[in-house]
């Protein structure tokens, strides 16, 4: 990385959006014919400047990858996911897809650098969609890949003799939310297993799997054209109804479910008092 010139870099790149991410390497820099507003820093993630070509893939294929990607030198779930999907366009078709600095997704570990914050298997399949498409595009289908996620009870794969881990099956349950806090602490909480205990991470590498899966089903469908999203939340709808752009009370940010948050329940109750 650090001996290639900024040239290269945008060539491999091509003017990929991650012009912000990657600003290190030179990557956000104004012109080459860019349109911005006079005065504004450049930055080349124009959707319209997308060159990178995704290609089908075999999730059946991808699904071991993405679990031996989580436990690959403790990278995790964020990095699993990517690069299961990424990485195996590269071994299928070299560059760009095998240039990419995979490492760097380390960082959506454990919801971003153990802060719980968005499942980070999620954020890598989300990620790799943003590779090929633009927010019109993408968004339908990261919500359709989170709205999945938010009610599949986690996990399904199972690596059989490849386990790492722990083998063998682990108790499921549902997350009812996108964020790694949510969903592995509700697993532990449901399963009585500690969220440091090595059967947590082998569900989470399962989850990365599961994930990947369901990621390669939704870019397979959108090169064929035939990708419909048709998951909804009826929380979503209701709660907006009143929350939403132009409604009442227009403060709501977000399209997660509302449930785990605002249902009232055991877990969000006022824990600060009289808590055992
Ligand atoms: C019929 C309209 C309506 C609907 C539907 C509605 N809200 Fe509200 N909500 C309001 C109004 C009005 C307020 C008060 C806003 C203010 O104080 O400015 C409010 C306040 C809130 C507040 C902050 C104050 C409090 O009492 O806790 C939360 C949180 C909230 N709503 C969540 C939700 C959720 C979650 C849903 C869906 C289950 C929902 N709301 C559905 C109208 C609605
Ligand atoms: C991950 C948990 C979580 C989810 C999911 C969530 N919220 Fe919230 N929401 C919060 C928290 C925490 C606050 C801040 C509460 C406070 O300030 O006391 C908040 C604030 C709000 C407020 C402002 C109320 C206030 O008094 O600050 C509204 C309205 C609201 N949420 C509605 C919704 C709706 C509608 C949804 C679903 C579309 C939703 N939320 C999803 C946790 C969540």
């Amino acid at each position: 990385m650090a001996n290639m010139s900024r040239r290269e870099a945008l060539g491999w790149l091509g003017g990929a959006a991650l012009g912000g991410v990657l600003a290190g390497v030179g990557v956000a820099s104004a012109g080459d014919g860019m349109a911005a507003k006079p005065g504004a820093p450049g930055l080349k993630d124009e959707p319209g400047t997308l060159v990178w070509t995704p290609h089908r893939l075999d999730a059946g294929k991808c699904q071991p990858v993405a679990y031996a990607g989580y436990w690959h030198k403790g990278y995790g779930c964020c990095y699993g996911s990517f690069h299961a999907i990424i990485g195996t366009m590269g071994e299928q078709y070299g560059a760009p897809y095998s240039n990419f600095p995979f490492h760097m997704m380390e960082v959506g570990k454990s919801g971003i650098s153990e802060w719980g914050t968005i499942c980070g298997a999620l954020l890598g399949a989300a990620s790799a969609m943003a590779l090929f498409w633009g927010r019109k595009e993408r968004d339908p289908m990261v919500t359709e890949l989170f709205r999945w996620y938010e009610r599949t009870a986690f996990p399904i794969y199972d690596p059989g003799a490849a386990a790492q881990g722990a083998a063998g099956p682990l108790p499921t349950h549902v997350p009812g939310a996108v964020l790694c806090h949510i969903s592995v602490s509700g697993w532990c909480q449901a399963a009585a297993i500690p969220a440091d205990d090595v059967r947590r991470s082998e569900r989470c590498a399962r989850v990365t799997a599961d994930v990947t899966a369901k990621a390669i089903e939704i870019i397979n469908a959108k090169i064929d054209g035939t990708f419909a999203p048709a998951l909804k939340s009826q929380a979503e709808a209701t709660c907006a109804s009143c929350h939403g752009a132009g409604k009442v009370s227009p403060v709501l940010k977000g399209r997660m479910d509302c449930t785990p948050c605002h249902s009232g329940g055991r877990a969000v109750t006022d824990k600060f008092h009289d808590h055992p």
